[in-house]
C-alpha cells in the first residue's frame, strides 16, 4: 500500500505537460491534474448536496434522517468548489445526497453547476418522489442523467422497504425522466435477501419495453447497517447466474465504463447491470471523487475521515489553494477499499456521503 506502483507519479507530477488526443500540449506552469499514485485519473466529481433525506431505506436510514438539516455547502460554495474541480480535469459531476432534491434551491444548484466551465455531464441520484414533477425542468437545466433507487416492483414491498408510499410516483417519475429526453435513465436496485431477490425476472421485465439500465447493487456494509448486512447481503453471483440462463449477454467494457457490469438481451430494450463492490478488481479503474454536503472531500466510500474543504470555499480567490489541496489530498488515497478485510470505513450509512 505504501509502495505506489508508479513512482513519481501524484502530485509532484504537477509540471508535467498535459496530453489530449495524442498530442503535446504546451506546458502551463501551474498544469494539475487529478491522478492518484497508482495512475488512476479523476474525472468524475460526486458532490453530495444534503444529508437528508425523506425516505427511509432499511439499509441506511432505517430510523430516518436523525442529523441537522442545516449548514449544507450554499450556492456559492459549490459554484467554487466545482469550478476548481472542473480545472483540474473533472468534467462529469453528478449531484448525490441524502436525497438531492429536498434542497429548496436544487435547480438552482444544478444550473451552477452545468454552467461551469468544463462540466459536460451532469447527473443526479435521486429517489425520485419529486421527479415526476420536475423532469422537464431538469432536462431545462442540463441534467443529462438521472438515477433512481428503486428496490421493489410492487408497492407494498417498496413501502417495507423505504418506509414511504409513494411507489407510484416513483414510476411515474422514472417515465417522465424518459419522456423528458435524458440522455440516460438508469436505476439503482440493492440485491435483498428475502425482499427482492424473488423478484428477480420482474425486474427484467421491467426493462423489456423501457430504454433503461437496471443495476443490481449488491448491499454493502457500512456502520450502521451490521445485523441488516449480516441477514440480508446476497452476492450478485444470483443475479448472473440467472442471467446467464435467460439468455443475456455480457457487453464490452469500455475505459470510461463505471464499475457496472452490464447484460443485454435481444428482446429488451434496457439492459440489466450487476455492481458488485466486493468482487476482485473493483477498484482498479476508480474514476470518482467524493465532497460531502458540509465540503469534505473523501477519497474512498469505505475511506476514514475527510479532508475539510470549506474553508477554502468562501471566495474565488482561493481556488489555486483548493486545487492545491485537492491535488495533496489525492496522495492519501488508497488502492482499494478493504471491504473484505472486514474495513467498512467510517462511513455510517450511504446518505452522509452520497453513495
Ligand atoms: N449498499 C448498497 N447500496 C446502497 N445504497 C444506499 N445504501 C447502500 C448500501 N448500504 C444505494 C441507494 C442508492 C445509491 C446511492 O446507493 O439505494 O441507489
Ligand atoms: Fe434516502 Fe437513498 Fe438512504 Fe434511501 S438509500 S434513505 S433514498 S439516502
Amino acid at each position: 500500500m505504501n509502495n505506489p506502483s508508479r513512482p513519481g507519479a501524484g502530485p509532484d507530477t504537477a509540471a508535467i505537460p498535459l496530453r489530449v488526443g495524442g498530442h503535446p500540449q504546451p506546458a502551463a506552469p501551474r498544469t494539475r491534474q487529478l491522478e492518484d499514485r497508482f495512475g488512476r485519473r479523476f474525472s468524475y466529481l460526486r458532490l453530495s448536496i444534503t444529508d437528508v433525506c425523506n425516505f427511509r431505506c432499511e439499509y441506511c436510514l432505517p430510523n430516518g434522517y436523525q442529523g441537522t438539516p442545516k449548514g449544507f455547502l450554499e450556492i456559492d460554495e459549490i459554484r467554487r468548489l466545482v469550478a476548481a474541480f472542473a480545472e483540474l480535469g473533472t468534467w462529469k459531476v453528478r449531484l448525490t445526497g441524502g436525497e438531492p432534491m429536498v434542497r429548496k434551491d436544487f435547480m438552482q444548484v444544478a444550473r451552477a453547476v452545468k454552467q461551469t466551465p468544463g462540466v459536460k455531464r451532469m447527473a443526479v441520484t435521486t429517489n425520485a418522489y419529486r421527479l415526476a414533477d420536475c423532469a422537464e425542468d431538469l432536462k431545462a437545466a442540463g441534467m443529462d442523467a438521472v438515477n433512481i433507487s428503486l428496490d421493489a416492483l410492487d408497492a407494498e414491498r417498496f413501502q417495507a422497504i423505504t418506509g414511504d408510499r409513494r411507489f407510484d410516483r416513483v414510476i411515474a417519475g422514472i417515465d417522465a425522466a424518459l419522456a423528458a429526453g435524458m440522455d440516460a435513465v438508469k436505476i439503482n436496485t440493492v440485491l435483498l435477501k428475502g425482499l427482492n431477490d424473488d423478484q428477480l425476472p420482474a425486474f427484467f421485465e421491467f426493462v423489456r419495453e423501457r430504454p433503461i439500465s437496471l443495476r443490481f447493487i449488491e448491499l454493502m456494509r457500512t456502520g450502521d447497517n451490521g445485523d441488516y448486512f449480516a441477514t440480508r447481503h446476497l452476492g450478485g453471483d444470483r443475479v448472473r447466474d440467472r442471467l446467464d440462463r435467460l439468455g443475456w449477454t455480457p457487453r464490452d467494457r469500455g475505459p470510461a465504463d463505471g464499475p457496472a457490469v452490464e447484460y443485454t438481451h435481444p428482446e429488451h430494450a434496457g439492459r440489466i447491470g450487476l455492481i458488485a463492490p466486493y468482487a476482485p478488481g473493483f477498484c482498479d479503474t476508480c474514476n470518482r471523487l467524493r465532497v460531502t454536503a458540509r465540503g469534505g472531500l473523501r477519497l474512498c466510500l469505505f475511506g476514514n475521515g475527510s479532508d475539510d474543504l470549506r474553508p477554502l470555499l468562501a471566495a474565488d480567490e482561493q481556488k489555486e489553494e483548493l486545487k492545491d489541496r485537492i491535488v495533496a489530498a489525492l496522495f492519501g488515497k488508497r488502492v482499494s477499499h478493504f471491504l473484505h478485510e472486514g474495513d467498512y470505513g467510517d462511513t455510517p450509512h450511504l446518505a452522509s456521503t452520497g453513495g
